[in-house]
């Protein structure tokens, strides 16, 4: 059975289980979350305690996804992490959307979250530095990954644009966000690069 996976992907809080969650109920696919995947597999090999974050043990995780993408029953499955493009063999990768989310309103989602100091700054700036596209457009095909600006949308809007794109009725796109422009021109750019 030719298998459908779909990576979702983005900064830390920007909203990726959300959607991941609604999609996998759209599609009536199989869901994994990698951070629980790697909890409960423990393929993580030792703890970062300066990021505390535990640091994953990357070729165990993959033998882990290609395993579950193998034995699946369903046909779609939908992986839902920000470093998902280093662990999913790219053979298997359908499509990965890196989503985006305007840094004035990512700052409020995390502070919301109890984000704060060197978390959030770090974050915020890898969204506005583009550090998840760049870092899955160096290990997947350009034609495979499509951005998706969510900002100020409703989750069922995520969801319809993300469906028209898999059924290639809206065009993939990468570039067209610049986070960095876009707070230049407002002239705020100090007050989010703070790190
Ligand atoms: N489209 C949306 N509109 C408004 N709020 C949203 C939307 N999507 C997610 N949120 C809120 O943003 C917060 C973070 O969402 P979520 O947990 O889905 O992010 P995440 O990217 O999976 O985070 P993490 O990287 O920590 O796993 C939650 O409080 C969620 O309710
Ligand atoms: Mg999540």
């Amino acid at each position: 059975m030719k298998k459908t996976v779909i990576l979702i992907i983005g900064t830390p809080s920007i909203g990726k289980t959300t959607i991941a969650r609604e999609l996998t109920k759209k599609l009536s696919a199989c869901y994994i979350n990698l951070s629980s995947l790697v909890y409960t597999y423990n393929l993580s090999q030792g703890y970062d305690e300066t990021r505390k974050t535990s640091i994953i043990d990357e070729k165990k995780t993959r033998k882990k996804i290609k395993e579950i993408i193998i034995s699946t029953k369903t046909s779609n499955i939908i992986i839902d992490g920000h470093y998902a493009a280093s662990v999913v063999p790219e053979e298997y990768v359908t499509k990965a959307f890196v989503l985006r989310r305007n840094p004035i309103e990512l700052k409020k989602l995390m502070e919301k979250r109890h984000f704060h100091g060197n978390k959030l700054w770090e974050n915020l700036e890898s969204e506005i530095l583009d550090v998840c596209l760049i870092d899955t457009l160096s290990e997947l095909e350009e034609n495979k990954v499509c951005e998706i600006d969510i900002t100020s949308k409703a989750v069922k809007e995520v969801i319809n644009h993300i469906l028209s794109i898999i059924s290639n009725k809206k065009e993939c796109q990468i570039g067209k966000i610049d986070w960095l422009k876009m707070l230049e021109t407002k002239g705020i750019i100090d007050d989010y690069l703070k790190k």
